[in-house]
């Protein structure tokens, strides 16, 4: 497979699923509290996607995925299906949106502190955040994808935190997930040189301890082998004339200043 190199029509359309990815992310901020489950979540994610946005929620049957969207949990790394568990203070998740709209995806998740957060985790989700502002930094043509990587991850480990290798950010379009592969880590002046109209993820997987995974068996569930903390964001950007637009940015995201 080739790099979809988009026309100006195709990035419109991908703003389109872009803020609609956004607003359910928005949407579904005041309802994680402790006591709600991941499984209410989900329910209250697809009848806006279906009802509200008039849209479709990518994961749902993606693969044989069973559920709208990725709820992941503390140790969870990524795709953690929607469940009967409920969140209690402390908890930190990922919940990760992927809405469909006239053809074109878009993709995005954050992290959300239940309750009161321990130190521990309040500073791997700024990291893990900051990692994925850390990538989009680098995005613009001319740049190389190694760029982005070597970016991210040397911004977690100078923070003594490890970048997930087994998982990576991925090409979007019409397809959910479309090449480039987007490596978390990497050198710089490697990988695919970056050119406008290109449409893809950063969704940097952070984790406290080392960086090994396991897959749970139902298949789809990923968690940390030593069992600490993992954290996750992630935007869909594409590349520009001069630069980078990130198609799923909220009009409140505060864009942390790196050094
Ligand atoms: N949204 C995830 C990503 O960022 C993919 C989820 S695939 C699913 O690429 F099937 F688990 F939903
Ligand atoms: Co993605
Ligand atoms: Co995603």
């Amino acid at each position: 497979m080739a790099i979809i190199i988009k026309t100006p029509e195709e990035i419109e359309k991908m703003r389109v699923s872009g803020r609609l990815t956004m607003e359910v992310l928005n949407m579904i901020t005041s309802y994680v509290q402790p006591g709600i489950t991941t499984t209410e979540l989900d329910g209250i994610c697809h009848d806006y996607i279906i009802k509200v946005q008039k849209a479709f929620p990518s994961p749902l049957n993606y693969k044989g995925y069973p559920k709208s969207i990725c709820t992941s949990v503390n140790h969870q790394v990524c795709h953690g299906i929607p469940s009967n568990k409920i969140l209690k203070n402390g908890d930190i998740v990922n919940i990760d949106v992927t809405v469909m709209k006239d053809g074109y995806h878009g993709d995005s998740s954050r992290m959300f502190i239940v309750g009161k957060p321990s130190i521990l985790a309040k500073r791997l989700v700024e990291i893990a955040y900051e990692c994925l502002w850390a990538g989009i930094a680098q995005v613009k043509p001319g740049a190389f994808l190694g760029d982005v990587g070597y970016a991210i991850q040397r911004h977690a480990e100078t923070r003594n935190c490890s970048v997930v290798r087994d998982y990576c950010g991925h090409g979007i379009g019409r397809d959910f997930h479309e090449d480039p592969q987007v490596l978390h880590y990497g050198k710089l002046h490697t990988g695919e040189l970056l050119q406008p109209g290109m449409t893809f993820t950063i969704e940097p997987m952070i984790n406290a301890g080392r960086h090994e995974v396991k897959l749970l068996p139902d298949g789809w569930t990923v968690v940390t082998k030593d069992h600490k903390l993992s954290a996750q964001w992630e935007h869909t950007v594409t590349i520009t004339e001069d630069g980078v637009e990130v198609l799923t940015l909220s009009e409140n995201e505060v864009i942390p200043l790196l050094i």
